[in-house]
């Protein structure tokens, strides 16, 4: 799984906190930004990472602000994007059995780091369920064709 990661300034420290998590386990990661010390948009940069899912370089997401809230708006413009911001464990493994959830959003102003990693270690290692759920996201697909503007 290869996972293209982003942030702004209040997301820094805790999406390098996932980064280190990730390259622990082995896992293929990209950074899009922002680096140390800058003051940007979300925008700007959970586009960029999400571009990239898109495109198929990578194959989910995790972007980090604030509150996890201004990235999963940004991320969910895109189509086939499921961006969720998850919170707590419950709602996470939903994110991923129910949701199939490709883009996880996080809170750095919300979360401690060892909460956020139970958080992301969950969304990596929950199996989407399929069955009567992907009806549902046939229907977010049938959905994303009759408004998406190229
Ligand atoms: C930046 O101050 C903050 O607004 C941003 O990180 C995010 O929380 C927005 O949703």
């Amino acid at each position: 799984m290869k996972i293209a990661v982003a942030s702004d300034h209040a997301g820094y420290e805790l999406k390098k906190g996932v980064m280190d998590y990730l390259s622990e386990r082995g896992i293929e990661h990209q950074d899009f930004g922002c680096r140390h010390g800058e003051r940007v948009d979300y925008v700007d940069f959970g586009e960029k990472a999400v571009q990239s899912v898109c495109s198929g370089k990578h194959d989910r997401a995790v972007l980090v602000c604030g509150t996890g809230l201004g990235m999963a708006i940004v991320a969910n413009k895109f189509k086939g994007i499921r961006a969720t911001s998850c919170l707590d464990e419950y709602a996470t493994e939903m994110s991923r059995s129910h949701n199939d959830s490709n883009c996880l959003t996080l809170g750095g102003r919300i979360l401690p780091l060892d909460e956020a990693l139970h958080i992301v270690r969950i969304w990596l290692d929950t199996e989407y369920e399929g069955g009567r759920h992907q009806e549902r996201l046939q229907k977010i697909f049938d959905l994303e064709e009759r408004n998406f503007k190229p």
